[in-house]
């Protein structure tokens, strides 16, 4: 070879270099959002579970449940011993010194939960005390470690909330951003992050949220895909199926996860920004035993309570494979999911096929993660003997892996 063609060969090299990076396009970095419950602390016998029980390996965000609020609108602990005592080191430096097992972790505390309903409704009324909650929220993230806030308020417009408290919502989530980008610029630290996590059913939906507005003013919104059937229907329906049954009527068409989800992106929700809903719970009903097992039959009741988590109606997943081993289990090929019966139990949940489903479905819509709730329900001590954490296991090694968590 002469000289021009070395140099011809090592120019066209390098374009078909250039080009192999530019056609390979970088794998999206996903989020896996934990949340901890600081109330299952008081589960019984091996379902107790403290911060020191999680495994923060397995999430990019990790979200401290629940803050709560002071009749003068000020952010607040729950539990007494979320922060240092006499008597306890504090679950809040706990929750943060995680960071020392993933450096790459943000930490966040969620203010809200049913409990909390009546508080936004006062909280959001006027620019006034708006501020006080959003200035108090800051103050205590800085104390305390935290890197951001979610606002978990179930929901705007409902249960006491007035009808203008969709508008009123808006406002708060655009004060609390601008907020924290003004006292990241005054301080010079890193923003605080903000989240949603928002309702997950048309009806609801559509009172509650001016969807798109919402969408910009967060980070990420966490989408409650789960939840969409119960024992309160008074009828069997799963509890996060992926796809409708294609018999549902009206907002019910809407009850499965890509209904939900393909609805807040219509509606202005960046994929990217929204993480789904999964959770490692089951949803039981207690039904009339005849040969007839179906999603859509009448229930008479809430299933019976798990032995350790001890709430009519729901089991974790370690109490689930339990009874698998006696069950007939079933897989909805419409719905892609698994449902169990045993003797008079109907019971609803997810496994590894399902959640594999569920991770085909965000990776082709490009959405941005998934929001875990909760850890405490996930089989943590590997009663199952799949390992522990299964569930998150396989949510975080499908969408993470070894690539840079995102902010
Ligand atoms: C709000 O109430 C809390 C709890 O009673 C109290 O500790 C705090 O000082 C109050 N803050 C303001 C600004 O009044
Ligand atoms: C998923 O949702 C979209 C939008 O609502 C809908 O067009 C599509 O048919 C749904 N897919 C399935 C398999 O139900
Ligand atoms: C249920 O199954 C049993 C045994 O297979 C059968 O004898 C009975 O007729 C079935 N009942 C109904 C309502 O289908
Ligand atoms: C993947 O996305 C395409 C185009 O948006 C859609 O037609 C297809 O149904 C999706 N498949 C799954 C499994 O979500």
């Amino acid at each position: 070879m002469d000289i021009t063609h070395i140099i011809v060969y090592s120019v066209w090299l390098m374009l078909s270099i250039l080009e192999r990076f530019e056609a390979q396009p970088r794998p999206q970095p996903r989020r896996v959002v934990c949340y901890y419950t600081n109330w299952a602390q008081y589960r019984t016998g091996r379902g107790s579970f403290k911060p020191g029980d999680i495994n923060a390996k397995l999430c990019t965000h990790l979200v401290y449940a629940h803050a709560g609020v002071n009749v003068n609108f000020t952010i607040r602990t729950t539990e007494w011993n979320d922060l240092p005592s006499k008597w306890s080191t504090g679950m809040y430096p706990k929750f943060i010194s995680l960071k020392n097992e993933n450096p790459k972790l943000k930490t966040m505390i969620s203010a809200g939960g049913y409990a909390l309903s009546p508080a936004f409704a006062q909280i959001v009324q006027t620019k006034g005390t708006r501020a006080v909650f959003i200035e108090s929220a800051i103050r205590f993230m800085r104390d305390w470690g935290f890197d951001g806030l979610d606002i978990m308020w179930e929901y705007p417009t409902k249960r006491g909330s007035k009808s203008s408290d969709k508008q009123k919502f808006s406002e708060l989530l655009k004060e609390t951003r601008e907020s924290f980008q003004l006292e990241s610029i005054q301080t010079g630290s890193i923003p605080l992050i903000l989240s949603a996590t928002v309702a997950a059913t048309k009806d609801i939906i559509d009172d509650a949220y001016e969807m798109g507005f919402v969408a910009e003013q967060v980070d990420f919104l966490n989408l409650l895909t789960y939840d969409f059937h119960g024992h309160w229907d008074g009828w069997t329906g799963h509890c996060a199926p992926l796809y409708g049954r294609g018999d549902e009527q009206g907002v019910f068409a809407y009850n499965n996860v890509n209904a939900s989800v393909n609805y807040w992106m219509d509606n202005g929700a960046p994929p990217n920004k929204i993480n789904v809903g999964i959770s490692p719970y089951a949803r039981t009903f207690t039904i009339q035993v005849d040969n007839n097992t179906l999603p859509g039959r009448p229930s008479i009741g809430p299933g019976r309570p798990g032995k350790i988590s001890q709430d009519a109606g729901g089991l974790t997943y370690y109490e689930i494979c339990d009874i698998a081993r006696h069950a007939d289990i079933f897989w909805d090929d419409i719905q892609k999911v698994p449902f169990m019966v045993y003797n008079n139990q109907w019971i609803s949940f997810d496994n590894e096929r399902s959640i594999n489903e569920k991770l085909k479905f965000i990776k082709n819509s490009s959405i941005g993660g998934v929001m875990f709730w909760n850890m405490p329900s996930d089989d943590f001590f590997n009663s199952c003997g799949s390992g522990r954490f299964p569930m998150l296991s396989t949510l975080h090694k499908n969408l993470v892996g070894n690539s840079i968590s995102p902010r």
